[in-house]
């Protein structure tokens, strides 16, 4: 049996998890930004760095408690190295560096990616060869992987991710942040009453979101101009349609020419209702592929996921130095600069 502590603070969740041999959780504790971050209309790098000092003592403390474990129970501690914030993910780092040191148990950096990822092992062992569509507010990438712990990026943005994507919308239609859950939940009252652009981009896997972006906010500009209101709802129903369509049919187009055993969702916008009615759909074409979708609550950021691929990297012996420091840019591993 191997037990990790996982600690997570890329972003706007301090977090903090206690998981077992990768798929079993004992504790998931997300302390969230959200309401904070609300008022400014995004993240705040500074306040968030802020928040994450007030916060990750308290978070650590109470999922060792609720997972009823203490830190003579743990193998080792898991944390997001990188991407992301660089100030948000100093303090995870640090203290998972300073619990290890004081406890005597190895490190283990972690890419947050592969966290995303390895959280559909909470739902059924991952199989082989498996291509993931990762999604967040920073990433937009199909991952193909031959194997455990094999990652070769084989498409992504060219531009915005698309939960960036779908957070600029959301904020120029007045519907605040964070934006994808509330276009989500809008768009099912609205219809198809915009025609918007269709992205496109040269390569076969590759995505591209910075046009349908521009194109919502000139119609915004369009309607006003002539004196009238966007209807939130069907602009919102129109942008979802539009941005997901595409994604999916490049998604299925890896899916027909790689042939995975497994397609798996992983990121904040797998938690989007329309993306899995969508996805599921479009499967029923291919038997031979199982779609793996992650539950909710370990679609956006949170430290079981880094717990779940702090599971693999320890199987495969992948601990890291005490000198070791956040990497805001951090690739996935394998990948090259
Ligand atoms: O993975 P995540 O929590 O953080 C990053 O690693 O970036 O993803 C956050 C992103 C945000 O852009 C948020 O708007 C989006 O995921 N998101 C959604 C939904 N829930 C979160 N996008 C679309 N539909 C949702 N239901
Ligand atoms: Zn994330």
């Amino acid at each position: 049996m191997t037990m990790l502590l996982a600690i997570e603070s890329s972003c706007d969740e301090t977090a903090c998890a206690v998981v077992k041999d990768g798929c079993d959780i004992l504790s998931n504790i997300v302390s969230s930004q959200i309401n904070v971050h609300t008022r400014y209309g995004g993240v705040v790098p500074e306040v968030a760095s802020r928040i994450h000092v007030e916060n990750i003592s308290t978070v650590v403390t109470e999922a060792l408690e609720q997972a009823g474990v203490t830190m003579d129970d743990i193998d080792a501690v898991a944390y997001t190295q990188g991407p992301g914030l660089i100030g948000s993910l100093h303090v995870g780092v640090q203290a998972a560096k300073a619990i290890a040191w004081a406890y005597h148990k190895p490190l283990l950096p972690l890419n947050h990616m592969t966290g995303h990822i390895y959280a559909n092992r909470f739902v059924t062992e991952l199989t082989y060869p498996l291509m993931a569509l990762v999604i967040s507010g920073g990433h937009t990438e199909l991952v193909w992987m031959e194997s455990d712990w094999d990652f070769k990026v084989i498409g992504t943005t060219r531009d915005d991710a698309i939960g960036e994507a779908y957070d600029k919308v959301a904020r120029v239609l007045g519907l605040g942040y964070p934006g994808g859950p509330k276009i989500d939940k809008i768009a099912r009252e609205g219809g198809p009453h915009y025609k918007l652009p269709t992205p496109k981009t040269d390569t076969p896997y590759d995505f591209s979101f910075s046009g349908l972006k521009t194109a919502v906010l000139q119609m915004i500009q369009r309607e006003e101009k002539k004196g009238e209101e966007i209807n939130v709802a069907d602009a919102a129903y129109c942008f979802q349609e539009t941005a997901l369509q595409s994604m999916v049919k490049k998604t299925m187009a890896a899916v027909k020419e790689y042939r995975p055993s497994m397609l798996v969702l992983a990121g904040g916008v797998a938690a989007n209702s329309r993306l899995r009615e969508l996805m599921e759909e479009n499967m029923k074409a291919y038997p031979g592929t199982r779609l793996v979708i992650p539950p909710l609550s370990c679609c956006t950021d949170n430290a079981a996921m880094i717990g779940a691929a702090g599971y693999i990297a320890y199987r495969h012996g992948l601990f890291g130095e005490f000198d070791a420091a956040a990497d805001p840019g951090m690739l996935m591993p394998g990948e090259e600069y």
